[in-house]
């Protein structure tokens, strides 16, 4: 049997956990079986880019950052270009039937698993594995990442409340997480931050200088806001897609923490403000132990999956219980935080201000 692997996409922690567990179960019930690396995501597979996988390249890699295959971004968008007569798609299906695959796994995001299921409808067996720090894969309850990326912002956020303290500061601290809050949701959270911004939730500046009044009556002389890259005004949840990607693109790249802190600046000028960007920090270095195991559990799945010729299907994780549903069931649809579930509403109940 000959198998494929390829990480495609933003990088995260627990790649190569994924990818060790993976190869190992394939290993250890697969007569001459042969691994072939793509390298540098579907990039890899379009160029005929790859290594063949030794046993051992799979050893001591559990706790290991990155993706020892590489990875890269392919819009989806991209995908149907033809570029100087050169058709990726066709491209990547010939390099499939060359190297004579029985199957191709996928560690991907959204984009990735949206180019997994339009190759699985080209007739490849495809597999998929939720990755992405975001945690915003829809018909899975985890990706991972997720858990090691609310560690490192945890961590920063800690570190900003002290400093915060000291000088009777407003910081206002940007965390990934692109269209969804769920990394600013858990981390600002874990770090007991009063203001917490979602794009899920609209804000209103009005409701965000409420609160630090609140807190300044309260003998609170600093906040610490933890704000979603992709935090939005009520006013701006009103555009239209054109609208507000004009919008964003008007900012050139700078964060929505600074026109946040140009806002309230103006409005409070009594305040003390900073902000910081945590970046991208928060898919580097050494997954954690939650990532470690529950992809060693996600790989597994992954190889018997392959198997089983289950293709198609993207391993998942429902309510404690690892499993797999059809790939193109959450191809090009997002899980977002819920703004009326238990975990927003309850901490609501504690007086934390999502801003509307
Ligand atoms: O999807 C993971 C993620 O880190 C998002 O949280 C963020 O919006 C994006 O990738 C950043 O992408 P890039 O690595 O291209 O800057």
């Amino acid at each position: 049997m000959r198998v494929g692997i390829l990480t495609s996409g933003g990088d995260c922690q627990a790649l190569n956990a994924t990818m060790r567990a993976l190869a190992k179960t394939l290993y250890a019930n697969v007569k001459d079986l042969e691994i072939i690396g793509f390298k540098n995501g579907y990039k890899g597979l379009m160029y005929e880019d790859y290594i063949k996988m030794k046993p051992t390249d799979f050893s001591g890699i559990i706790a290991q950052g990155g993706t020892i295959l590489g990875s890269s971004r392919c819009p989806f968008k991209m995908m149907r270009v033809v570029e100087d007569g050169f058709d990726k798609v066709k491209a990547m299906k010939r390099t499939y039937k060359k190297l004579n695959l029985d199957a191709l796994a996928v560690l991907g995001g959204n984009g990735s698993l949206k180019t997994a299921n339009l190759l699985a409808q080209e007739g490849l067996n495809v597999i998929g594995l939720p990755k992405t720090i975001d945690n915003d894969t829809y018909g899975t309850d985890y990706t991972f990442g997720f858990s090691s990326a609310v560690e490192v912002a945890t961590r920063y956020l800690d570190e900003i409340h002290t400093t915060a303290a000291s000088h009777n500061r407003v910081f206002i601290v940007e965390v990934m997480g692109h269209k969804v809050g769920h990394i600013t949701l858990a981390a600002g959270l874990a770090t007991g931050c009063e203001i917490i911004l979602l794009p899920e939730i609209p804000y209103d500046l009005k409701n965000i200088e409420k609160k630090i009044k609140q807190r300044k009556a309260q003998g609170k002389n600093f906040t610490v806001i933890a704000c979603s890259e992709g935090a939005l005004t009520k006013e701006e949840a009103t555009f239209s897609k054109k609208k507000y990607k004009a919008l964003v693109a008007a900012r050139e790249g700078r964060s929505v923490v600074e026109y946040i802190a140009k806002d309230l600046a103006n409005d409070m000028p009594e305040l003390e403000i900073r902000t910081s960007v945590i970046g991208h920090a928060q898919r580097g270095g050494a997954p954690d132990a939650y990532d470690r195991m529950i992809s060693t559990r996600f790989g597994i799945e992954g190889a018997r999956l392959i198997m089983n010729r289950s293709f198609g299907q993207l391993v998942v994780l429902k309510q404690g219980e690892v499993g797999s549903i059809p790939i193109e069931d959450t191809a090009g649809k997002l899980k977002y935080v819920d703004p009326a579930g238990k975990p927003v509403m309850n901490a609501k109940l504690m007086g934390v201000c999502f801003g509307d």
